[in-house]
């Protein structure tokens, strides 16, 4: 091995530390400027989680009618919605995004009386409401910012996914459903969970590849199942 390759090999890897310690710090700057916002890319498409969305339907069947109102929270630029409307003909679909560029790519693709686009406060998500069934879909996490850590307090805290689902929860009807996948946290630790039964979901064996973390947000290594919870009557 010649002594150019070796010194080559060695600032390509410097180069690699170098531009993932800048992409920590950026990603951390970038954070303290939107406190209410979970996961911060948007990825997303069409039926996305098609064994999901299917065990909600039947977890819904005959409840879903025309008066019932399904909320995306978390809808990226709309596919979601359009895969819920599929799924829920005859619901009215609201989609609700924190990136007001993401809200209005969706709102361009469509002229739909029964979806709607709405920037994500409670506010809104009240009036809107409330919800036969929630959907949380790669939403309540920091992904991949948390994949190696053993706590993630600093990035993304228990405590903030926990108001989240309090809030979502005090807006689903009795009977309704929330549906959380490739979270970071286990619905079961909220205090929340109280008001709910877990659906059973044979065709999904897990709620999603986010690392999970406890509510002290130290890691947990135990496989996780449950992805859909239905309110008490
Ligand atoms: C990875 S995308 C998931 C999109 C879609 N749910 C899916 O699974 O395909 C995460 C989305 O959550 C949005 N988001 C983050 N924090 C939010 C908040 N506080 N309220 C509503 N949406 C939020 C982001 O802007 C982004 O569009």
């Amino acid at each position: 091995m010649d002594t150019n390759k070796i010194s080559l090999n060695r600032i390509l890897r410097r180069i690699s530390v170098e531009f993932n310690l800048l992409h920590i710090k950026v990603s951390k700057f970038y954070r303290s400027f939107y406190p209410d916002q979970h996961q911060l890319t948007s990825t997303t498409s069409e039926n996305r989680y098609p064994q999901l969305f299917e065990e909600a339907r039947k977890a819904l069947a005959g409840q879903a009618d025309t008066q019932t109102r399904i909320l995306s929270y978390g809808c990226s630029t709309g596919e979601e919605c359009f895969t819920l409307k599929e799924y829920f003909p005859n619901s009215k679909i609201i989609g609700v995004d924190i990136n007001k560029s993401n809200l209005r790519f969706a709102q361009s693709k469509i002229d739909d009386p029964d979806i709607q686009f709405l920037m994500s406060s409670e506010e809104n998500i009240k009036a809107a409401g409330p919800y036969q069934a929630i959907f949380c879909l790669s939403v309540l996490c920091r992904w991949e910012d948390t994949k190696f850590l053993q706590n993630c307090e600093k990035i993304y805290p228990f405590t903030k996914y926990e108001a989240t689902t309090s809030f979502l929860a005090s807006q689903i009807q009795k009977g309704g459903l929330l549906i959380i996948y490739n979270s970071n946290f286990r619905f079961e630790d909220t205090r929340g969970f109280n008001e709910f039964d877990v659906v059973d979901t044979p065709t999904v064996s897990d709620s999603g590849f986010v690392v999970k973390f406890d509510s002290n947000n130290n890691r947990v290594s135990a496989p996780h199942r449950h992805c859909i919870y239905r309110k008490r009557y």
